[in-house]
């Protein structure tokens, strides 16, 4: 798969949603993205006066023909309402993925999609629009991940595993291959999900087991367990 920013650009001009920690760090690793603004409904300005502006609120921004997005909210469940409420405006996202990731070319990722140094994914696998790979996550092959989902740090989704929408795999945890995982779930840190796990539940420990399956996952327990 080729990782080509230069030609998803073609002088278009990159503005980021969510002025905030993930925002800094697409900074920082994504130089070559040359990203020119920022949107975020709650902040408008920086501290460190070094970074691209804050230009507005994605809530009122209607895309220009030249612009085209990435999402920096690090909460899933949030990130895919903006990024989706953007493309329904006439929004276009790109990918960003680091020139140290390793994607096998029968693989695809959708729009949106954010894959951080040295993360992997394997062979005949997919990753839907907006998810987000952190540093060493890894997709075993044949696997499938919903949008809008988190892999975090060295997490690992088994070959053949199925992922809903917004799920949430903390860092060093690992889904056992061939395990669906309902949308909004959590695989708690350093934990072992062995079976398949509800949609809005938690799954911890090892190995793990399912905990609070609720009706509606709070979105500030996401926020939390992501810290981004
Ligand atoms: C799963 C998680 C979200 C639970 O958070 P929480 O709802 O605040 O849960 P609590 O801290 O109240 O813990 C509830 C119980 O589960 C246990 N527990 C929580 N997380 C656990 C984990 N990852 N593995 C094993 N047990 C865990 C706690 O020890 C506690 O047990 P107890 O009831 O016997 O005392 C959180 O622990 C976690 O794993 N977050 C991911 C953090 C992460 O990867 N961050 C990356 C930042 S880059």
């Amino acid at each position: 798969m080729t990782t080509n920013h230069t030609m998803q650009l073609e002088g278009r001009r990159l503005i980021v949603i969510g002025a905030g920690d993930l925002g800094r760090e697409l900074c920082a690793w994504f130089p070559e993205l040359g990203i020119s603004a920022f949107l975020d409904s709650r902040v408008t300005q920086w501290s460190d006066p070094g970074l691209p502006p804050i230009i507005g609120s994605p809530d009122t921004y209607w895309p220009q023909p030249n612009d085209v997005f990435l999402c920096a909210v690090g909460n899933p469940a949030a990130r895919l309402v903006v990024s989706r409420n953007m493309e329904a405006r006439g929004g276009k996202f790109i990918s960003a993925i680091h020139h140290t990731a390793l994607i096998a070319s029968s693989s695809s990722l959708g729009a949106g999609s954010i894959v951080m140094p040295y993360a992997i994914i394997d062979i005949n696998s997919h990753l839907g629009d907006h998810s987000l790979l952190y540093f060493r996550a890894g997709v075993g092959h044949d696997a499938i991940i919903g949008g809008g989902c988190v892999l975090l740090s060295n997490a690992v989704v088994g070959s053949r595993c199925v992922l809903g929408d917004c799920v949430v795999v903390s860092t060093l945890a690992f889904c056992n291959t061939g395990i669906a995982v309902g949308s909004f779930a959590l695989i708690g840190a350093n934990s072992f999900a062995a079976r398949d796990v509800p949609s809005r539940s938690s799954a911890i420990g090892v190995p793990a087991r399912i905990v609070n399956v609720c009706s509606e996952r709070p979105a500030a327990a996401i926020s939390v367990a992501v810290a981004v």
